[in-house]
């Protein structure tokens, strides 16, 4: 097992009504910056509840902030924070809105150009405002984690940043309140939580006993439901561990003391940042070429896929990592979610520019031993046509 240094200090609050408990959450005299997305927040009742749950508080609003959050909006929310001097944020939304509150709580006292949090990838980050989010949308497991993903539209630049600072304080995870989700997006949260499982899994073996097995623990429950979220919005128990699962996908626990892969997440914001198609349709497009273009390296570790998530004992060591491959594939196409880049409108004539975009962003060694040059990206992006 690798070493390892875990601590995560986000409060989660889980339940249906949990939305009232902002009042014990948030400190009595803070001065509130909800922030949120487009209009589902307001459509769905949430933001009255939330407005409800801060009582007498101070609260201003910043609307807009759009999936794959943009650098240039997000300024906006800053100057807003500095003109009011408001001191305590308040996501209400999914990733990318809790993405664009951290940005935000970052870049508020920054004291040079803010950008460079992205380009620094956080390294400059030594303060944020305090914050909290009401999670609408469960994916990302930005909710319990501090990592944020923010686009420069100017330059099509997707970047990550991550900082101890920019942990939320607390997160209210509330299942019914992803009821109102159009199911493209659920399916989107189901593929984009087993990706992350994935890339911090499917690497080589470390001895990681029971990190393998919470992994294994988290894949084979969004294995389970995810028909049963697709089917009927307003099942509990499955949003919930939809949800649950989600958080727990990306929140420090399964990543600690195992090998980290992220390469098809690198690959795949580049493919946003061009192409605009949903962060989590372009893992379900890479993941299963990135997996095939890399199946000698990651050998052993499909071989144990194959076995504890897909049931597959059977046939030569080939055999089953290529069945354990498809069966990915299908599992995705099975939440309406397609798994070719062409099915996005793309083709052998958009390979280079993607490259270039990795080459411009310093994305030239990713993967667990770093070898996924960019020869490799283009190989991946090639099986994934
Ligand atoms: O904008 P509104 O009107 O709120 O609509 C949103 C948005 O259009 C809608 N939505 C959210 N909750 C809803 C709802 N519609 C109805 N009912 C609800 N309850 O869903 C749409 C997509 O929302 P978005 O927040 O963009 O989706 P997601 O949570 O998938 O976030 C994606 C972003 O997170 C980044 C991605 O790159 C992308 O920018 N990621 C962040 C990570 C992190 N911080 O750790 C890791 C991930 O790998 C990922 O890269
Ligand atoms: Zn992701």
């Amino acid at each position: 097992m690798l070493n390892f240094d875990l601590h995560n200090p986000t409060r989660i609050v889980f339940g249906a009504k949990t939305v009232s408990r902002l009042d014990e959450l948030v400190p009595a005299g803070a001065r509130v910056l909800i922030l949120y997305g487009g209009e589902s927040a307001r459509r769905n009742g949430t933001l009255a509840e939330v407005r409800a749950g801060l009582g007498q508080r101070e609260v201003h609003e910043f609307g807009g902030i759009e999936p794959n959050p943009s650098y240039e909006t997000l300024m906006e929310a800053v100057a807003l924070i500095q003109r009011k001097g408001l001191n305590f944020l308040l996501a209400v939304g999914g990733g990318s809105v809790i993405d664009g509150t951290k940005f935000v709580a970052a870049a508020v006292d920054y004291p040079g150009d803010p950008w460079e949090i992205m380009e620094s990838h956080g390294a400059t980050v030594h303060r944020a405002l305090p914050f909290g989010t009401v999670l609408t949308l469960p994916a990302t497991g930005s909710e319990m984690n501090k990592g944020s993903v923010v686009s420069k539209k100017a330059t099509k630049a997707k970047l990550v940043f991550a900082s101890e600072h920019v942990f939320p304080r607390f997160s209210i995870l509330d299942p019914t309140k992803t009821y109102s989700l159009p199911l493209p997006q659920v399916a989107n949260g189901v593929v984009d939580a087993f990706t992350h499982v994935m890339e911090q899994y499917l690497t080589y073996p470390v001895d990681g006993r029971v990190q393998d097995r919470f992994a294994e623990g988290l894949l084979q429950t969004l294995v389970e439901i995810g028909a049963e979220v697709m089917a009927k919005p307003d099942n509990y128990d499955a949003r919930a561990n939809l949800m649950w699962t989600a958080t727990l996908a990306l929140n420090g626990l399964i990543v600690a003391g195992v090998p980290e892969d992220w390469s098809t997440h690198m690959i795949g914001h580049e493919l946003t940042a061009l192409h605009g198609i949903d962060h989590a349709r372009t893992l379900a497009a890479v993941l299963p070429a990135n997996l095939q273009v890399r199946r000698e390296a990651k050998r052993a570790k499909l071989l144990q896929y194959a076995e504890r998530i897909w049931n597959i004992t059977e046939g030569s060591e080939d055999e089953r990592i290529g069945i354990a491959i498809t069966s990915t594939r299908v599992f995705f196409e099975s939440l309406g979610v397609p798994t070719r880049l062409r099915e996005y409108g793309l083709n052998a004539g958009h390979i280079d520019e993607v490259i270039a975009q990795l080459e411009a962003h310093g994305m030239t060694a990713l993967g667990e031993h770093e070898d996924v040059t960019l020869a490799v990206s283009r190989q991946i992006l090639e099986a994934a046509l």
